[in-house]
């Protein structure tokens, strides 16, 4: 009874000193694996009863009062099962196209909004605006306009220009790149391959998105800074990353990670699928491409490779599969469109996951102590899978490597018992947090608006380039050495003419002296 009385009023007390804040959120962009673990922390601030102003493609469908949708839906297609299964360089130029156009898109479409333009003719007072940092950086321009400070945030691991205006470093030795594969120990080929995709990224996202974006925004108002400008003075950045899962990084202290807080409950399954998976005598295996990724896309081989594999193993699967066909029988493998994957990953008859390496399923996975096979298509996929790899959660098969010997080998070692302990482990590290990655995301956003005019991010990104790769200390050096160089080398030659003279005066007495003898 005494616990409950505490309880409560320290609830009262908490709910008497947070006022509510006044929030605006910005995500131009239409991916709906994006806002679907926005939407959480979100719905997190509305909870707490802070009045939160979204502008997204994805209104709620019964928001509550302090709820405010800006909708741009309709606007754009919402991108879902649109990609091929596939991975080479192609894929990896074609998303950086994909990425810039669509940021350069995304900006024209929420300043075209009606709902948007009211947005910003009312002009409300905000306390924080929450800016995605993805491939547009629109919303930073709006943000600078209703003069609200900026909670950067992403569901994903930094993009490659994302480094920059922070000031983390990005080193190809040690960082993994975001697109490629090679994770943190990558090989003098891969080295030189990310070295060449960040700047290939990097030139594309100023040139096609950011300039463009400034360019969409100067219609409409006439004093933006650049945007570039703007980004550095976002005030902390949520990431959504967790060292535990993605290796320590060196991230300054505004940089705050938040990995994990989208992963609900996990509910009891229901009907046939509940059958399925509790009556499986071995446990079953998951296999997910995403929501972006179509299976039914794939190659005959590859699809060959795959139904091989499973007949292979004791256990049941289950397929998240867009089409009708029917691959195996019913009892071995359980076909899907849609599949309720957080309940699925935390059933306990549930031993393994063939995924793709989005962020998104492998928080959930790690979350709940299921070991990955991962086999990334696109995106941050191979960096993704090359922290599953690392991390210990599980092992990486790629596309071209895909035959049935080998995802029976790969399955092998994920559901060997002495593995699966230790994802074990490595799940209960990640669950082992000072505060809940929720708390911490929504504890950092109200500090940006308790402390609106404060900045901590590191002096690193005011630092010019030349400065910052120690240029200037690079040439006062080689110029002191150069010129002690030429010194040295003065005095030798002064010296030496000196000798030369004296052994000439020298030689020429001794000569008379020869001479005289003679
Ligand atoms: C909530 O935000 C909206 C702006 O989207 C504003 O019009 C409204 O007055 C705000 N409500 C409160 C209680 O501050
Ligand atoms: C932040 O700076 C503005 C403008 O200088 C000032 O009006 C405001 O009171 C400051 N806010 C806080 C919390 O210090």
């Amino acid at each position: 009874m005494k616990h409950v009385e505490i309880v409560f009023a320290s609830i009262v007390l908490l709910v008497q000193n947070v006022s509510s804040l006044n929030i605006l959120a910005i995500f131009p962009y239409q991916g709906k694996s994006h806002f679907f673990v926005h939407r959480v922390y979100i719905q997190e601030l509305v909870n707490r009863g802070h009045n939160v102003t979204v502008i997204s493609h994805f209104p709620e469908k019964n928001p509550p009062h302090n709820y405010n949708d800006v909708s741009l839906a309709g606007s754009i297609k919402i991108l879902e099962d649109d990609m091929p299964f596939q991975k080479s360089y192609l894929t990896v130029i074609g998303a950086g196209i994909f990425l810039t156009t669509s940021g350069k898109q995304n900006c024209e479409v929420m300043l075209a909004n009606k709902n948007v333009q009211n947005l910003m003719k009312q002009k409300p007072k905000f306390d924080v605006a929450i800016v995605e940092q993805f491939n547009s950086d629109c919303g930073l321009g709006i943000a600078y306009k209703l003069g609200a400070p900026v909670v950067g945030i992403t569901s994903h691991i930094l993009m490659p220009w994302s480094y920059n205006r922070f000031g983390i470093p990005y080193h190809p030795a040690y960082v993994s790149f975001h697109f490629l594969e090679g994770g943190t120990k990558p090989t003098l080929y891969q080295r030189v391959e990310r070295t060449i995709f960040d700047f290939y990224f990097k030139t594309l996202f100023y040139f096609v998105s950011q300039r463009s974006n400034q360019q969409e925004l100067a219609k409409y108002f006439d004093d933006i800074p650049p945007l570039e400008e703007l980004a550095r003075d976002i005030k902390v950045l949520l990431l959504y990353h967790n060292f535990v899962l993605t290796g320590s990084k060196l991230f300054p202290a505004n940089v705050i990670e938040v990995g994990g807080y989208h992963v609900s409950e996990s509910k009891p399954l229901t009907d046939k699928l509940r059958k399925f998976v509790e009556e499986a005598e071995h446990g079953v295996v998951y296999i997910s491409f995403g929501s972006v990724i179509k299976s039914s896309t794939m190659p005959d081989d590859k699809l060959q490779a795959i139904l091989g594999a499973i007949s292979e193993m004791p256990q049941r699967f289950i397929w998240k599969w867009e089409s009708k066909l029917k691959l195996l029988d019913e009892n071995k493998l359980y076909l899907a469109e849609w599949l309720p994957q957080v309940d699925i990953l935390g059933h306990p008859k549930t031993l393994g996951f063939l995924s793709h390496a989005g962020m998104g399923g492998t928080t959930e996975a790690i979350h709940f102590g299921v070991p990955i096979v991962a086999m990334p298509v696109v995106g941050d996929q191979p960096s993704n899978a090359a922290a599953i790899e690392e991390s210990g959660l599980g092992v990486q098969l790629q596309i071209s490597d895909l035959t049935k010997e080998n995802l029976v080998k790969a399955f092998r070692t994920i559901l060997d018992p002495r593995f699966r302990e230790n994802v074990k482990r490595v799940s209960k590290a990640w669950h082992d947090r000072p505060m809940s990655p929720l708390d911490t995301a929504v504890y950092w956003t109200e500090f940006v608006a308790r402390h609106p005019n404060a900045t901590y991010r590191t002096a690193a990104v005011s630092v010019p380039l030349y400065q910052y790769w120690c240029l200037d200390i690079i040439s006062v050096f080689s110029t002191t050495l150069i010129i002690a160089y030429y010194l040295i080398s003065l005095i030798k030659r002064l010296v030496c003419k000196k000798n030369n003279k004296k052994l000439k005066q020298t030689s020429t007495k001794e000569n008379k002296r020869r001479s005289k003898r003679d």
